[in-house]
Parts: C-alpha cells; sequence; structure tokens
C-alpha cells in the first residue's frame, strides 16, 4: 500500500511517498532554515507565507515519475504545530482526497516522530517499546505496548531538549537552528569544564525539565571571560546526561524489549553515545536510519498513517469529512 503524506507543522514544507508503513520511495524536504537564520528562530507568519510557496512544488517533485493513479492513501499531520503552517498541509491534503477520491489519514506529529524507526528498518520491531522522542518543540518519554498503543510516561515541564539547544546557541552567538552548532563546537570543548545544573524533578518522575539549564548557562556568559567551545560541550553533557538516565530508570521500570531514540535532537551523537553506553548491553537500542528522519519529515507520517489504516482500514474514507488541523494530545 502507498501512501502519499504531507507535513507542514514548522518550517519544513515536506512530502513522502512510502509503502507498507516501511519503504521510503520518495521524500522530499523544503528547509526553511535560511529563512529562519535571518531571525534566529522561526516567524510563524513567514513560515506559513514559504509553505505557500513550496507546498505545490515539494508535492510535485515527490510524486515524480508516480501518477495519482499509484496513490492507495493520502495522510497529513493534523497537529501539533504551528496553525498557520498546519493549515497549508491540512487544506492542501483535503483538496486533493476531496477531487482524486483518494482516503484521508491525519497524524499526530509526535507519534509520527515515533514512526521514524520504521523507516527503512528490514528488522522485526518488538514490542513493548520504549521511546524518547527529543525534539524543538516536545520531549517525551512514551511506552509503546503495540502498534498506535501508547503510554506517555513523562513530558517536559517547560522546555524541550532541542529548545534548550537553539537557545544555548543563540545566547554563545552561533545561529540557528542550534543544536547542530552546539554539537560540532562541543568536539572542541572540555564537557566537564562547567558543572550545569541537572534537573531530575521528583524521585521517580520521568518529567523533564530544561529551563535552568538555559538559564544556569546564561550567567554564566553573562560573567564573561567563557570558553564558548567549553560552555557548547558542558551544557550539550547536562541534556544528553539526563536524557539517557531517565531513559535507563524507565527501561529498568518497564522492561520493554527495544528502546527507540527520535526527533531532531536524536541526531546527537553524544546522546547516540551515552544512551549506548548505558543501555546497549542491556536491550536493542535504535535511532532513526537516517538524520533526515531525525528531523522533521513527511515520510515518518506515512509510516504512523499506515500502522493506524491496517488497523482500521474502513474508518478512512475519500474526504467528504473535512480534516481541520487540531492540537491533539497523543
Ligand atoms: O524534530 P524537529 O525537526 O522539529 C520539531 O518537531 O521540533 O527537531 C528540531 C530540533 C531543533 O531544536 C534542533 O536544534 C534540534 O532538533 N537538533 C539537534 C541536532 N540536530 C537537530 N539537537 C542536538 N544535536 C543535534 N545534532
Ligand atoms: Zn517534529
Amino acid at each position: 500500500m502507498k501512501i502519499l503524506s504531507i507535513e507542514t507543522s514548522c518550517d519544513e514544507t515536506a512530502c513522502a511517498i512510502v509503502e507498507d508503513g516501511r519503504k521510503v520511495l520518495s521524500n522530499i524536504i523544503a528547509s526553511q532554515i535560511d529563512l529562519h537564520a535571518i531571525t534566529g528562530g522561526v516567524v510563524p507568519e513567514v513560515a506559513a507565507r514559504e509553505h505557500v510557496l513550496k507546498m505545490i512544488p515539494v508535492l510535485d517533485e515527490c510524486l515524480g515519475k508516480f501518477s495519482w493513479d499509484d496513490i492507495d492513501a493520502l495522510a497529513v499531520t493534523q497537529g501539533p504545530g504551528l496553525i498557520s503552517s498546519l493549515i497549508i498541509g491540512t487544506q492542501t491534503a483535503n483538496v486533493i482526497s476531496y477531487v482524486k477520491g483518494i482516503p484521508l489519514i491525519p497524524v499526530q506529529h509526535i507519534v509520527g516522530h515515533v514512526y521514524s524507526n520504521w523507516l527503512d528498518c528490514e528488522e522485526e520491531i518488538e514490542f513493548p517499546v520504549l521511546i524518547l522522542t527529543v525534539s524543538g518543540g516536545h520531549n517525551e518519554l512514551i511506552l509503546m505496548k503495540d502498534h498506535h498503543n501508547f503510554e506517555v510516561l513523562g513530558e517536559t515541564r517547560d522546555d524541550a531538549a532541542g529548545e534548550a539547544f537553539d537557545k544555548v546557541a543563540r545566547i554563545l552567538g552561533l545561529g540557528y537552528p542550534g543544536g547542530p552548532a552546539i554539537s560540532k563546537l562541543s568536539v572542541e570543548g572540555f564537557s566537564e569544564a562547567y558543572n550545569f545544573p541537572r534537573s531530575y524533578l521528583e524521585k521517580g518522575s520521568f518529567d523533564f525539565s530544561f529551563s535552568g539549564l538555559k538559564t544556569s548557562v546564561l550567567h554564566e556568559v553573562m560573567k564573561g571571560d567563557v570558553v564558548a567551545a567549553d560552555v557548547a560541550a558542558s551544557f550539550q553533557e547536562a541534556v544528553c546526561d539526563v536524557l539517557s538516565k531517565k531513559l535507563l530508570m524507565a527501561f529498568e521500570k518497564y522492561n520493554p524489549k527495544e528502546v527507540h531514540l527520535a526527533g531532531g535532537v536524536s541526531a546527537n551523537l553524544r546522546l547516540r553515545e551515552l544512551v549506548i553506553e548505558r543501555l546497549g548491553h542491556k536491550v536493542k537500542v535504535r535511532h532513526p536510519s537516517s538524520i533526515k528522519y531525525c528531523t522533521d519529515n513527511a515520510a515518518m507520517i506515512g509510516s504512523a498513517a499506515y500502522y493506524l489504516w491496517e488497523q482500521n482500514p474502513s474508518k478512512f474514507t475519500a474526504s467528504s469529512n473535512f480534516i481541520p488541523y487540531s492540537s491533539f494530545e497523543i
């Protein structure tokens, strides 16, 4: 079954064609990074206007040698995300569904990230799976008992890890997006140079908090005379230390068959290294097979949609039922 999917929740205009939830046949991503680098972050109105310009060219390029007759279903990110960005994707999907008579499957964005580990993966994935989704906008620890059967064990109480990376990069004048810049600079730095705070919250909690760490970095930099590479490396170490320890705690409590990393921050090599060091000898650890599946993409939405459809094919019909954007929870 071939699903054509659309993702426009933030600043990536993306379309993909995925077969049977795993095989990526086409994957086009128009990034707006250069545009948002000028303002040091995403301005929603600017992002939405760019989606309007890129949506049809990206769709055309994605379809490539395929025709609409090859497409069995459509999928779209319904939310959460920037409302003005989501509208462009959902409206486009609704119109194609209506005009071409192709069923449309709405997908929750974080559930999409969860399914990024299924993309181009030829091995059988065994449940239950413990998943750490770490992005710019979200940070969750999820126990996945079966397809689309989730228990959210913990989430961020303030900033997501990626948000903290972006803000600290801004404090250090490294530009946007901050994650890759911090991770690159950290290679030259000493990670024990600054003892930045690690917040574990109450005993046994799987929630996260990174705003105190961010403020602590700001205070240190304001004192002046800091070595930027050392600040970057020490900050990165503090984030990855907390993320990997919480993951280990959850693993010990729930004993899953696999542990997955997902979302933009799962591209971080130090995070991957620490997770392998702490859990790799106990359980199968996966991260998305390519960096382009860590950050926002439409292929993950197509994968999540396939497993939704598989559970209840008759639920999804060509849209006389219009799908609006919506910020629903997992
Ligand atoms: O998943 P994503 O593309 O968007 C959201 O759904 O939020 O994640 C983007 C986030 C940004 O905050 C970016 O700085 C972070 O992922 N990121 C990284 C790395 N690459 C991207 N953070 C740390 N290390 C990286 N290598
Ligand atoms: Zn995302």
